[in-house]
Parts: structure tokens; C-alpha cells; sequence
């Protein structure tokens, strides 16, 4: 059943990290009337400052556990949807160690699920297109909504089971859900332990980049504007009980795209380190976003790559300050797995 909807006061988990803090600002700078309470753990990806800035007005910050039934009891009401982007969000983290993904991504999805229900709440789930495993490099086909799961990584495993629990919640609880699979995003505010801004990063700093396995696993790249707009679209306009796939038709191959990186940086193309491999890692995702265009109407206005990645690369050289606290401790974690 489709469903006009107009929140005023929405909950944001996670939105102290790369995507969800995104999403705050595109809320703030486009959605006049709404509120926005972050509820965010502040770990060692949630970085306050990410929403520093925004009027205090708009965007409220707890600072708090989204598998804290209590603190969810004392501060949903009163609240018309919940924005679930709280994660731990990092396959290579969870390949060292799942434990943290078990317990934020399911048990975190279960006690928001439950506040959703006692408190009558809108709830909308940020997932991820892993949760479909992988494609082949030759594959003609991209991911449906409709598609088996068969996540490859405990990250992306916890993923899947999370989306399931919505499933579940809505089928027997009538509960008021969507959920949304997106592709890899890019964009500022990205962590550097992840793929882009780990190698612009490395470059600013002197390090060479570092490249997994044989380079050419493709990845589906969409700047995360257009994921917030996406989400957005399927709040108020998306039907419950529903699962849509958003991508920008932006398949590249990894060395690909670190090849740009390096050309857009003045550096030579072989100049980077290939590093063991992932375990598991997967080969290819890619995105059908069919029934998001042709549904909601959504289109991605970043269609630029080269341009998205000039304006990312520009963002990590003028923030250096944001981004060089974490660095020397993610590098060393890498050193120590080889990669
Ligand atoms: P991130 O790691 O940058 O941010 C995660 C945020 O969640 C941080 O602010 C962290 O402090 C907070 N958090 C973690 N555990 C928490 C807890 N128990 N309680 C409250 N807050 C907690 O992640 P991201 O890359 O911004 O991803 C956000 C969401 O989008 C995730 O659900 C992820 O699965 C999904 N997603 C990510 C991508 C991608 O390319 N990064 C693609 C598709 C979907
Ligand atoms: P990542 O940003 O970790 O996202 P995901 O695992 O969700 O796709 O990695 C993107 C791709 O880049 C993935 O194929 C792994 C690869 N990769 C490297 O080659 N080198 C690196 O240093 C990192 C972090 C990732």
C-alpha cells in the first residue's frame, strides 16, 4: 500500500558517520520543517563534528546505544520515524572481528524494531546491496530486489539478517517499514579505513596506496547525495513493506578507480602496493534501481564520477584535521593484517 507521508521529527541513528551524517545535512539544508534527533553511540567511526555547525534548532545529538531498550523507551515518543544508518560498518573489521557486528547490526536492528512497535513509529532501514552476495565480472545481470540472499562476510551477513528482521516485523506486526540496499558510497566524511578516502589519504601523507588481490573486483559507485535523496524519497513516498535498490549505474573496477585517483593526485599509475587479499572478498556488485526510478521518480544527479572524485579528493585536502587523528592507528591495523 503506497503512502504519502510528512514527518516533523525523525530519529537518525548512526548519524554521526559517513552516510548518516550526510543524510542529517540533506535533511537540514532541504527538508525546512523537519527536526532531526541523531541517536549515535559516538565509536571510533561516529565523529561529532561531522553535524557540528547545523542549527541547534533542526538537530539534536544523543549520544547513546541503539540496543539500549531504555534510552529508546525515553526518547521515541514523540518522534514520527526512525532512520536506521547505526552500523558497524567495515567488512575488513568484521573479518577480524565479528563480534561488534553481531550485536549493533542484529540485536541493534531488534531493539529498534521493538521501540518502533511500542511506540507506533515509522521505521525506515538503511541496508547495504551485499547482503545479495556477489557477481561475476562477466555477468550480464545486476542485483533485483527480489534477488536470494547470500552475504559473503560476517558484516554483510549481519546486514542480511537485520533486513530479515524488518521482513519479519512487518509480516507479523504490521509494523510501518521500508528498507533500502544501496551501493558503495562516496563522498566527504568517509572513514578512512574505507577504500577511496584510505587511498587519498595515503597520497596526502606519503604513503603508497594499497590494492587488494588482483585489482579488477568492480564495486558500484554512488555519491552519497544522491543516497540521501534517495532514502528520503522512500520515507515519504515509498510503499510499506517494501525493499528498493538504490545505485547510479556506477560500476568501476578497483584499480580503475585508483588509477584516477592517482592521475587526479600527480602521481605516477604504478605507483601503490598490492596487498593480500580479503578473505571472501567479493567480486562484483552492481545495482538495478529500476523500481526506485520508475516508482518514486528518483534519479542520481552526481553522474560525474571524475567530478565527484576531484570534489572528494579536495574535501580530504582541506580537512586534514578531521580526518589525521585516525589515521596512524587504521594504518597500523592494516599493517598487522598484511594489508
Ligand atoms: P560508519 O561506520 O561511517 O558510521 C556508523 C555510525 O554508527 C557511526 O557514527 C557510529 O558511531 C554509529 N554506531 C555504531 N554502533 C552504534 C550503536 N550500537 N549505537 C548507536 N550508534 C552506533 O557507516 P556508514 O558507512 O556511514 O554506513 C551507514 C549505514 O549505511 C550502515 O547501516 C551501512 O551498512 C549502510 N551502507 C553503507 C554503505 C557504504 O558504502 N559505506 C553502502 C550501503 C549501505
Ligand atoms: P571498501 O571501501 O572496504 O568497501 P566494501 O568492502 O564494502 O566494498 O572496499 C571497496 C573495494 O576496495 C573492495 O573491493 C576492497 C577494495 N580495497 C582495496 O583494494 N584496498 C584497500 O585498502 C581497501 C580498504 C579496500
Amino acid at each position: 500500500m503506497s503512502e504519502a507521508f510528512e514527518p516533523h521529527n525523525i530519529i537518525v541513528t548512526g548519524g554521526c558517520g559517513f552516510i548518516g551524517s550526510n543524510f542529517v545535512h540533506y535533511v537540514v539544508n532541504n527538508h525546512l520543517g523537519v527536526h532531526v534527533t541523531v541517536l549515535d553511540k559516538l565509536t571510533y567511526a561516529g565523529n561529532p563534528r561531522n553535524i557540528e555547525g547545523l542549527p541547534s534548532d533542526r538537530v539534536e545529538l544523543v549520544v547513546g546505544d541503539i540496543c539500549d531498550a531504555d534510552l529508546l523507551d525515553r526518547i521515541v515518543p514523540g518522534h514520527d520515524a526512525i532512520v536506521h544508518y547505526a552500523a558497524e560498518s567495515h567488512n575488513d573489521n568484521s573479518i577480524a572481528d565479528p563480534s561488534p557486528f553481531l550485536r549493533t547490526n542484529v540485536e541493534g536492528t531488534f531493539c529498534l524494531l521493538e521501540a518502533c512497535r511500542r511506540h507506533g513509529v515509522r521505521y525506515h532501514h538503511v541496508s547495504t546491496d551485499e547482503v545479495y552476495g556477489d557477481l561475476a565480472l562477466d555477468e550480464p545481470r545486476r542485483f533485483q530486489p527480489d534477488d536470494p540472499y547470500r552475504p559473503s562476510s560476517p558484516y554483510s551477513s549481519t546486514k542480511a539478517s537485520s533486513d530479515l528482521l524488518v521482513r519479519a516485523w512487518h509480516r507479523t506486526y504490521d509494523l510501518r517499514t521500508t528498507i533500502s540496499n544501496c551501493s558503495n558510497n562516496y563522498g566527504p566524511y568517509q572513514h578512512v579505513e574505507k577504500f577511496i578516502p584510505r587511498q587519498i589519504t595515503n597520497i596526502l601523507c606519503g604513503i603508497r596506496p594499497k590494492l587488494y588481490g588482483d585489482g579488477k573486483n568492480v564495486r558500484d559507485w554512488i555519491h552519497t547525495e544522491d543516497h540521501s535523496r534517495a532514502v528520503w524519497d522512500i520515507l515519504t513516498k515509498g510503499r510499506i513493506g517494501e525493499t528498493y535498490l538504490i545505485g547510479a549505474n556506477g560500476e568501476r573496477s578497483n584499480i580503475d578507480v585508483l588509477h584516477a585517483i592517482l592521475e587526479r593526485m600527480g602521481k605516477d599509475p604504478d605507483d601503490f602496493d598490492w596487498v593480500r587479499d580479503r578473505p571472501g572478498h567479493d567480486r562484483r556488485y552492481a545495482i538495478d534501481p529500476t523500481k526506485l526510478e520508475t516508482e518514486l521518480g528518483w534519479k542520481p544527479v552526481h553522474t560525474d564520477f571524475s567530478e565527484g572524485l576531484d570534489q572528494t579528493i579536495a574535501w580530504y585536502r582541506e580537512h586534514e584535521d578531521w580526518w589525521r587523528p585516525a589515521k596512524e592507528a587504521t594504518e597500523a591495523k592494516y599493517a598487522k593484517q598484511g594489508q
